[in-house]
């Protein structure tokens, strides 16, 4: 029987969505990403060999899975190139098997141009990748289209369009650099031949794999705490990140995603400015950025670190219907004498934890529940009584088998 399975991050991303859904694509006929553009980076280890995906489904590592691009993508056509590019050197082909939307937002290099200078003035501590701008765009109706590398003639009009208009920001507004238009159609015509080869009808795609019984799963990027409706505004992102997005980014109703997976780490992590009420300055934070490794996959910058608040992830289980959580890097608090977790606000706002005593042994690599310590299970136990949804899957590492199913 079929499953349609959403896979989102709960926190402000990078909670190992890539690990999780490149382990769940063993049983998976296609992967689609449905929001956001190459801010996302989504690592995934196979046999000691770690990939970094920005745009590409983290599927793709599996020959026959199909790989989707939603319209609520963002797409740079130069991070695409580049990225499949990366991947067929590695042996990885995408012949039959990448499905790009035609409505996708394109984000061109005047994009990047206008992120790069507003954030150097309104610091949001963006990734730099043109992802708000080109949603603007989207939202404004000016936007080009992937599908607008069907027409030269259109194409040519709407860029220049565009592409003027951004120049008149970027000079006006920023005092910045403005771009060449003819540079811009020559670099588009460059990529046209994945136009050629990958553009679709996915929705039509979509609904024909459903018909045949296949099982789909949806890829989010980022977290539920950087959307743009539901997340710490305006420290966000330009998209939906959270269940509702799918819709949108898709063209599929809700009722079409029979589970949907909740990802979060054991502790917490933010990229980039904004509030972040757990957040820890002291030996712990270097403790957890260390043994998490916690460096932006993107843009390689330190992610901020902090233990859970549960208070955030329950409203995030509730926001995004969440059916099953996902808890990763477990293994990261193996040498920690305690652990806290958020689990109220005080009247002024600060976090009220409770504390747990750690396990202080190795986690990494388990993946029998049984086997993990009786102080990690006590700790598990009580994030699922807290928010009030039951964990699938614990992660210990970030190889595919390094994960404990539940069920
Ligand atoms: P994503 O954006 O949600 O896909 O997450 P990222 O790939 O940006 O960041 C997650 C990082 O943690 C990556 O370096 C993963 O290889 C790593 N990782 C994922 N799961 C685990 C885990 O359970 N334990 C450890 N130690 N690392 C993990
Ligand atoms: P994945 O999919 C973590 C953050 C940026 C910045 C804010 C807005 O790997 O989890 P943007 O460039 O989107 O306009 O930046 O959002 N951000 C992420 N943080 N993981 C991500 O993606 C992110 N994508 C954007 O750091 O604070
Ligand atoms: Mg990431």
């Amino acid at each position: 029987m079929s499953l349609n399975t959403l896979v989102l991050g709960l926190q402000w991303g990078d909670e190992g969505k890539g690990k999780i859904v490149d382990a769940l694509s063993e049983q998976i006929h296609a992967v689609c990403r449905f929001q956001g553009g190459h801010n996302a980076g989504h690592t995934i280890k196979v046999n000691g060999q770690q990939t970094v995906l920005h745009l590409c489904p983290s599927g793709a590592l599996h020959p026959k899975v199909q790989c989707v691009i939603g319209n609520g993508v963002v797409l740079s056509l130069e991070a695409l190139a580049k990225e499949l590019k990366g991947l067929e050197d590695l042996g990885v082909t995408f012949e039959n098997r990448m499905h790009i939307s035609n409505a996708c937002s394109l984000i061109l290099p005047s994009h990047i141009g206008i992120d790069k200078a507003r954030d150097k003035k309104e610091s949001i501590g963006t990734t730099g990748r043109g992802i708000g701008p080109a949603y603007e765009d989207k939202v404004a109706r000016r936007a080009v289209r992937f599908g607008d590398l069907g027409d030269s003639k259109v194409l040519k009009e709407k860029v220049t369009t565009l592409v003027n208009y951004h120049n008149k920001v970027l000079e006006n507004l920023y005092n910045a650099e403005p771009f060449s238009i003819e540079k811009i159609l020559l670099e588009l015509d460059s990529f046209k031949y994945l136009y050629d080869n990958y553009s679709s009808d996915v929705q039509d795609i979509i609904y024909k794999w459903s018909k045949e019984g296949h099982s789909i799963l949806f890829e989010g990027a980022q977290g539920s705490l950087l959307d743009i409706d539901h997340g710490t505004y305006p420290y966000v992102t330009s998209s939906n990140t959270t269940a509702g997005g799918v819709s949108t980014g898709i063209g599929v109703g809700p009722k079409f995603i029979d589970k949907i997976v909740g990802i979060s780490k054991a502790y917490t992590t933010r990229v980039g400015e904004g509030p972040f009420l757990t957040e820890l300055f002291d030996d712990n934070a270097e403790m957890l950025a260390k043994r998490g490794h916690e460096f932006g996959a993107t843009t390689g910058r330190p992610r901020r670190c902090g233990w859970l608040d549960l208070v955030a992830l329950k409203k995030a289980i509730f926001l995004n219907s969440v059916t099953d959580l996902c808890l990763t890097k477990l293994d990261v608090l193996d040498s920690f004498n305690s652990i806290d977790a958020c689990i109220e606000y005080d009247n002024s706002g600060n976090p009220v934890y409770k504390t747990f005593p750690g396990w202080m042994s190795k986690t990494e690599g388990i993946n029998d529940f049984n086997n993990l310590p009786e102080n990690a299970k006590s700790y598990i136990s009580f994030i699922e009584d807290f928010i009030g949804c039951s964990a699938s899957i614990i992660s210990t590492g970030p190889s595919r088998e390094q994960t404990i199913y539940l069920d």
